[in-house]
C-alpha cells in the first residue's frame, strides 16, 4: 500500500527540503518507487533533486490552474525510481488564484488519487507557513512528519503546527496521523542539541525517531550539485542518517498501522 507524506512545519529553516530529498533518495535506494512533490515556491526540493527549476514548463502551478495533466508534469530525477513534480516562484502567485475555487483544500488530494496507488511512497515538501497549499498538502496526506531544528527555539510555533493538524483531522481529513517527528542539525559537540532532544521529548507527547540527522556539512552542499547525499557523498554521516530514518519509515508501513 502507498502512502502518501507531508513534510511540514511553519518554521523556516529546519530541514523540511533537506529531509524531503534525502529521504525520498534512500527510500528510491531501498527499491522503492517514490514521488517527491515540491509545492514550496522557493523550489529547492526541485533543484536538489537535479530538476532545472527554471527551465521546467509544468509544475504544480500549472496543475494547480488544469493548465497541465498530471502525467504531463511528472519529471524524472537524478535518481531512477524517484520522480518529481517541481514547483517555481510562480507558484507564490498559485494562493490567491485557488482561494476562488470550490473545493479548493481537496485539489491536490483529488490529483493524487489518481495516482497514488503508482508509489509506494509519495513525499511532499511543504512551505514554512500554515498556507492553502500546505492545507493542500495535510489533506492530500496520509501522515506528516515534522522535522525539528535542535536549537535553542525548538519548540516555538509547535502547538500552532499540532493544533493546525489536529483541525485538519477533525474537519478535512479524518485519517491524517503523525508520521513522526525528526531531529535534524543535531550538534554531537554542543550540550544544546541533547537538551533541545529531551526538552522536546519531554514537552511533545508524539511519536519521535530513533534516527537523528546530525549537522553535516555534506548534506548542505549536496543541493549545489543537484543531488541528494546518497550519490553527493554516499558514506557520509548524513548519508547514513537518512538511510537510517528511510528504514524506520519503512518499518513502520510493515506494521500496517496507517492503513
Ligand atoms: N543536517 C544538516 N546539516 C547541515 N546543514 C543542514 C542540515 N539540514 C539542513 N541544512 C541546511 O540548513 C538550511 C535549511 O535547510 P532546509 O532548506 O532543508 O530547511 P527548510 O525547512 O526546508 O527551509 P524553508 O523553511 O526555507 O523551506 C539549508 O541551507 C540546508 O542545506
Ligand atoms: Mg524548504
Amino acid at each position: 500500500m502507498s502512502r502518501i507524506i507531508a513534510v511540514a512545519n511553519q518554521k523556516g529553516g529546519v530541514g523540511k527540503t533537506t529531509t524531503t530529498i534525502n529521504l525520498s533518495a534512500c527510500l528510491a535506494e531501498k527499491s522503492k518507487n517514490i514521488l517527491t512533490i515540491d509545492i514550496d515556491p522557493q523550489g529547492n526540493t526541485t533543484s536538489g533533486l537535479g530538476v532545472d527549476k527554471n527551465v521546467v514548463e509544468n509544475t504544480v502551478y500549472e496543475l494547480f490552474l488544469e493548465e497541465c495533466s498530471l502525467e504531463e508534469c511528472i519529471q524524472s530525477s537524478v535518481m531512477e525510481g524517484l520522480s518529481v513534480i517541481p514547483s517555481n516562484i510562480n507558484l507564490s502567485g498559485a494562493e490567491i488564484e485557488l482561494i476562488s475555487m470550490e473545493n479548493k483544500e481537496y485539489f491536490l488530494k483529488n490529483k493524487l488519487d489518481e495516482i497514488k496507488n503508482n508509489y509506494d511512497f509519495i513525499i511532499i515538501d511543504c512551505p514554512p507557513s500554515l498556507n492553502l497549499l500546505t492545507v493542500n498538502a495535510m489533506v492530500a496526506a496520509d501522515t506528516v512528519l515534522v522535522p525539528i531544528q535542535c536549537e535553542y527555539y525548538a519548540l516555538e510555533g509547535l502547538s500552532q503546527l499540532m493544533h493546525t493538524i489536529d483541525l485538519i483531522k477533525e474537519r478535512l481529513n479524518p485519517k491524517l496521523e503523525i508520521e513522526g517527528v525528526v531531529f535534524t542539525m543535531y550538534d554531537a559537540r554542543t550540550n544544546l542539541s541533547s537538551q533541545v532532544v529531551q526538552n522536546v521529548k519531554e514537552n511533545l507527547n508524539k511519536k519521535i525517531y530513533k534516527t537523528i540527522i546530525p549537522r553535516n556539512v555534506r548534506l548542505a552542499e549536496a543541493p549545489s550539485y543537484g543531488m541528494p547525499i546518497n550519490l553527493y557523498d554516499s558514506r557520509s554521516a548524513g548519508a547514513e542518517a537518512y538511510r537510517y530514518l528511510a528504514e524506520e519509515v519503512i518499518e513502520r508501513e510493515d506494521e500496517d498501522q496507517w492503513l
